[in-house]
């Protein structure tokens, strides 16, 4: 109002008195100028599935599990086929999401056995220097919100310097939980974690207690002669290891499965029970705390990871066991939160997207239940760098009245282009000083473009490079090049059983050269590696893809390793052994 006034009295003045034509221009600059502002800065609502795998997913083909919710966006938007993670694990692949960087670039890819943070206590974590999409729309006026897991540290130096918290990142509250859900947060199942170890620890005190009663035994019978001091020196280096092996068991749950608002512990350890419904909770009043928007809310489930936690209502009533039962009540939370922007009269204002964070577990399983998810027609899943099942996720966009509602789009796309697209819509500006490894997906979603900016996208297992996509626009192909592959267990398998996930180096691998080559448009499932013989290209595609990645990796520097022993994760390492 007051800039309509001001408006009209410096163009009165300026057109003389032609007062009423400058207010009528006036008029409509600022309501011209005031819907160019709501259109251009749409609320963003992010949803991140944790380890869904594509085949879980209605939409997507599952016609035994129920989904509504999801498939209704899809429905009402556009579903990718082809939407890939930048990582097969959360820590690299959320890493990636948040900053539209592939993980090598902050050091959040793994040359070693400990592939994602491991413990809240540790010191890596998502470098301060790192510009998240949630930093660059808080920027350009957003309240931004983080409701789930986050898994990108926590503290670099003291316990509570909190430099890789949320609130350090770009989000203006945060709710949830700083770590990953695992089956240490819940009492009776196997535990996750530390479980080797624990297991070292636990055989050391067991060994000196032996040693030290022997001793003591043949000192008290006179048959040994050895002093006391020694036996007393026996004794506390007994006691360190037996104390040790209690921290690092009784604690796991203490220190790591516990819920944050803002920079407060709200539940140490967390009560599972109330957990689905206290994320719900805070999702809504969010929302409806910033409905005059913008807002950017990241939804980020802590569902499907095991343990699976299930509310009753939803507990035995999947045709899958708890895995679908999960699915199915994460689904409903979906719809709960899509009924509420309905209720607020804010669907056409809200731009929303649903995806995972890479495919589903295979290795996952209780005795003979299935605990991880199901990646429809793709080989292999989460942990493995290139097979088309660990990176393939649902990826599903909508924005009524501005995206066409109904569609598929079948064009490689990558979870890193989250983040160029909402800076775009928010009106913001990429960071010129990096590169960005994600595009602006608006003139894909919205057909104004036919093909996807992306030409190669390399697909990393850890720090290693396992293969290379390529996206030959004029012929429509798909090639993907595997250089390295994970052993499977037992051969075949399409996974690594007995492990908690396969490796990424090492024995464990199967270095091929030349490389296993696939043309995805034509074998999705990766079944026939093309040889010189039955594919003419075979030549041309592998050496083109080998000049890309000479490109990719001169574009690469040294940076810190977030990840590495020396970030005081390897102490309390996971039994993920390789
Ligand atoms: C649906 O999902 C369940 C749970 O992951 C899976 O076991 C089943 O095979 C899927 N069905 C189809 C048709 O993909
Ligand atoms: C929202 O957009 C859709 C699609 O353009 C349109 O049909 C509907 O009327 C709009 N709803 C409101 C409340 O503006
Ligand atoms: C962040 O800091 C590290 C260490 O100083 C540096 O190597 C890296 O290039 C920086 N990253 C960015 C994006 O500036």
């Amino acid at each position: 109002m007051i800039a309509v006034l001001l408006c009209t009295t410096i163009a009165a003045i300026l057109f003389r008195r032609h007062f009423l034509m400058a207010l009528i221009s006036c008029l409509l600059w600022s309501t011209f100028g005031f819907s160019t502002a709501v259109d251009s800065k749409p609320n963003i609502l992010l949803f991140l599935a944790d380890d869904l795998g594509i085949g879980d997913v209605g939409c997507y083909g599952n016609n035994t599990i129920r989904t509504p919710n999801i498939d209704r966006l899809a429905r009402e938007g556009v579903k990718l086929t082809q939407h890939i993670a930048a990582a097969s694990l959360c820590t690299p692949s959320r890493a990636a999401f948040l900053t539209g960087r592939y993980p090598i670039r902050s050091g959040m890819a793994s040359n070693n056995r400990y592939r994602a943070l491991q413990w809240n206590a540790g010191s890596g974590g998502l470098p301060a220097n790192e510009t998240t999409f949630a930093r660059l729309l808080q920027q350009q006026g957003y309240s931004t919100g983080l409701i789930g897991k986050w898994h990108q540290g926590v503290n670099c130096e003291s316990f509570n310097d909190h430099c890789h918290h949320p609130l350090n990142h770009g989000f203006d509250y945060f709710y949830g939980m700083p770590f990953t859900l695992i089956n240490n947060c819940q009492e009776n199942k196997p535990p996750e974690m530390d479980v080797a170890l624990q297991d070292k620890l636990w055989l050391y005190s067991q060994i000196i207690a032996l040693a030290l009663l022997t001793l003591a035994a043949g000192r008290l019978t006179g048959l040994v002669y050895i002093r006391w001091k020694i036996l007393a020196c026996f004794t506390l280096v007994g006691c360190l290891f037996f104390i040790s092996w209690y921290s690092s068991y009784g604690f796991v749950q203490r220190w790591n499965c516990i819920l944050m608002r803002n920079h407060d512990i709200t539940e140490q350890p967390m009560r599972l029970e109330r957990t689905a419904s206290l994320m719900l909770k805070e999702a809504v009043s969010f929302i409806k705390r910033n409905r005059h928007g913008p807002f950017l809310l990241f939804v980020s489930f802590l569902h499907v990871h095991t343990p699976l936690f299930t509310t009753a209502k939803f507990l035995g009533k999947s045709h899958h066991g708890l895995y679908g039962d999960n699915v199915e009540e994460m689904d409903w939370m979906v719809g709960k939160i899509l009924d509420l922007l309905d209720k607020e009269g804010l669907k056409n204002h809200t731009f929303t997207y649903f995806a995972s964070d890479h495919g589903g577990h295979l290795e996952a399983q209780d005795g003979s239940a299935q605990m991880g998810g199901w990646n429809g027609i793709y080989k292999g899943g989460k942990g493995m760098g290139g097979w088309e099942g660990g990176i393939r996720v649902p990826g599903i966009f909508r924005w009524p009245g501005v995206l066409p509602a109904g569609i598929v789009i079948n064009e490689p796309t990558s979870l890193m282009d989250i983040f160029p697209t909402v800076v775009h819509l928010a009106g913001g500006r990429l960071p010129q000083d990096r590169v960005i490894d994600g595009r602006n997906l608006m003139p894909l979603l919205q057909g104004r473009t036919q093909k996807s900016e992306h030409k190669f996208l390399f697909h990393y297992c850890g720090s290693y490079l396992h293969a290379v996509r390529w996206h030959q626009k004029d012929s429509g192909a798909v090639w993907k090049a595997h250089y390295v592959t994970p052993v499977f267990h037992p051969a075949g398998a399409g996974a690594c059983y007995g492990k908690r996930i396969c490796p990424c180096f090492g024995e464990g691998v199967t270095h091929h050269d030349p490389p296993l080559l696939y043309d995805l448009s034509r074998d999705p499932s990766e079944s026939q590696p093309l040889s010189a013989d039955t594919e003419p290209l075979f030549d041309t595609v592998i050496e083109q893809i080998g000049r890309a990645i000479e490109e990719h990796r001169r574009t690469l520097t040294a940076v810190p390793q977030q990840l590495s022993s020396a970030q005081g994760t390897r102490g309390a390492g996971m039994s993920t052994s390789e």
